[in-house]
């Protein structure tokens, strides 16, 4: 029997959303995509959300989950590393609530992903403790151990070597620096080491755009933790917080 829900991402480009059977993994219909407003300011962000739920044209108690790019504890947005600071310690779920007259799930957008790779992708059915990674403008992180999401673990922002993890191993540092897949490699390596000291994790999936080119990074990595890309790529996160909303509220 399929069950529909609603996936959003935000990202810092564009904000894209589907009608998805969360039984299956499927879409329902056309993915919709529209670019993020300029300065991502929550009222814009808001609007535009509402339109792409409009387009979509789902029946409106179809549950909604919203991918977004910061902690989030009980529905507020905790951090803003990429976005417009007003977003720290702003009422996310309520103000979106109000705007689209309608119930709505805040998650962080790595531990979507994460959480759909699992469900749907790579890691389908695999057990103990699975790390997912998405490395894009930053590094998001996500904690799904025996099938079950551990929010906001928040790994792009670990110190390493006196740095935020992210503002050395993220793969937009590495173009905007300019350097080698050999070069950032390095970086990744002192990154997942450090995690798997931590943590001693099951498997790594990698996510983020740059999981495409995979084969020019992961073979130079040394880990004792396999380490593989996530498939699901930019579905990821429309998919996990679809996923996500049609479970139980956490809050
Ligand atoms: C944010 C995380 C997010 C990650 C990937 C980080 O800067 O703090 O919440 O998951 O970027 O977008």
């Amino acid at each position: 029997m399929s069950r529909l829900s609603i996936g959003i991402d935000i990202g810092g480009t564009g904000i894209k959303g589907g009608l998805v059977d969360v039984a299956s993994g499927e879409f329902v219909g056309e993915r919709i995509r529209i670019l993020t407003p300029e300065g991502g300011e929550p009222e814009d962000i808001a609007t535009v959300t509402r339109d792409i739920v409009e387009q979509l044209g789902a029946p409106s108690n179809t549950p909604i989950g919203v991918a977004f790019p910061s902690a989030i504890r009980h529905g507020v947005t905790m951090l803003a590393a990429n976005i417009s600071q007003r977003w720290i310690g702003f009422e996310a779920e309520k103000f979106f609530e109000e705007q689209l007259g309608r119930e709505i799930l805040f998650i962080n957008d790595a531990d979507a992903a994460g959480f759909a790779e699992v469900k749907f992708g790579a890691a389908k059915d695999r057990d103990g403790l699975v790390i997912m990674t998405t490395l894009g403008t930053g590094i998001g992180s996500a904690f799904i151990y025996d099938g079950v999401l551990i929010p906001n673990t928040e790994l792009g922002h670990l110190e390493i070597d006196g740095y935020d993890a992210e503002t050395r191993a993220s793969a937009v540092v590495r173009e905007r620096e300019g350097i080698s897949y050999a070069d950032w490699a390095v970086r990744l390596q002192r990154y997942y080491s450090h995690v798997e000291m931590l943590f001693s994790p099951d498997l790594f999936l990698v996510g983020g755009g740059v999981s495409k080119s995979h084969d020019q990074f992961l073979p130079l990595l040394n880990l004792r933790t396999p380490i593989i890309p996530a498939t699901l790529l930019n579905r990821a996160g429309i998919l996990g917080a679809a996923a996500l909303a049609d479970g139980p509220r956490h809050h």
